[in-house]
């Protein structure tokens, strides 16, 4: 594995201006050592190590089958619901042992939200969608419920949209704005990681483009881990990326780095056939 571990963040320039996206200074939020998940005893995934950073955005890349869900589900635990799935290795969240078997999975997941490929909204009104997860963790009063609730529609740009009609059915809702909703669901119980697995790749390319600069507005608020397919939109929103390949149906993380060096100048020949389109 090639981890061109930075030690500051580096503003890419091009013919002499800068471009990619703005600088994030890389401090570990998610220390993630020696990482596998196996499934009935088959190992998906193996060894990886790898520091993520507070308030950046990280893509994950790879081909498909080489394990970025899984990965992505063992850094919140939804592994713990797939039966036979075993996870080993270290995740560290600021301190919180992740993979402890007597961490509090519900404070865990406050602190680590997932978004998913298929917007999953709750068959129930826009505003019960918003509504249970605060309440299952213990907002009951009416009035903060409905500030919150007003403000987080309002980060991701959804009010005006729904304001008049937050008792339909979410369901109602066009793909991009279910997404949107479901980033809200996640965003409203305030979570310091957002996990997100190929977020538009179910979406237009308009609503795509409204999602993407959602996330990019959370940048420096929200660590945030995309697992994207899209190179050019990895390229766009996210600082940092790490490139996973299979070698024997084993997932491996290959390369680590700055995400516009690692597409332009890549350390390993797996990594530059991969950005290049000449395998994966
Ligand atoms: N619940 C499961 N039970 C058994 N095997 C699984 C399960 N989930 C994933 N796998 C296997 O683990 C490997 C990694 O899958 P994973 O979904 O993590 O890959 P991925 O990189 O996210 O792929 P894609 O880009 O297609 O989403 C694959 O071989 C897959 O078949
Ligand atoms: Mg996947």
């Amino acid at each position: 594995m090639t981890v061109k571990t930075p030690t500051s963040c580096r503003p890419y320039t091009l013919g002499g201006v800068t471009s990619g996206p703005p600088c994030c200074e890389p401090v570990p939020h998610v220390r993630i050592a020696d990482l596998s998940v196996a499934y009935g005893g088959n190992t998906v995934l193996d060894g990886v190590s790898l520091d993520i950073y507070k308030g950046c955005i990280t893509a994950l890349i790879g081909p498909s089958g080489c394990g970025k869900t899984s990965f992505l589900s063992a850094l919140n635990r939804l592994t713990d619901l797939i039966p036979g799935a075993t996870v080993k290795g270290k995740v560290d969240i600021a301190g919180l042992d992740v993979l402890h078997p007597q961490t509090d999975l519900l404070a865990l997941r406050r602190r680590v939200g997932m978004i998913f490929q298929k917007p999953n909204p709750f068959p129930l009104s826009i505003r019960r969608n918003l509504e249970l997860p605060l309440r299952e963790h213990g907002t009951r009063n009416r009035a903060l419920l409905a500030d919150k609730i007003e403000a987080v529609l309002k980060e991701v740009g959804l009010w005006d949209e729904v304001s008049d009609r937050l008792d339909s059915p979410a369901l109602a809702l066009s793909g991009g704005q279910q997404q949107r909703l479901c980033i809200a669901r996640a965003l409203v119980l305030e979570p310091e990681v957002l996990l997100m697995d190929e977020p538009c790749s179910a979406l237009d390319p308009i609503s795509s483009r409204v999602v993407e600069e959602l996330i990019e507005r959370l940048r420096g608020r929200l660590t945030v881990v995309i697992v994207t397919h899209n190179l050019a939109q990895a390229r766009r929103i996210a600082n940092y990326a790490a490139f996973f390949w299979m070698t024997e149906r084993v997932g491996k993380l290959v390369e680590f780095g700055q995400c516009i060096e690692l597409f332009d100048a890549p350390q390993s020949v797996l990594t530059q056939a991969y950005v290049s389109g000449a395998a994966g």
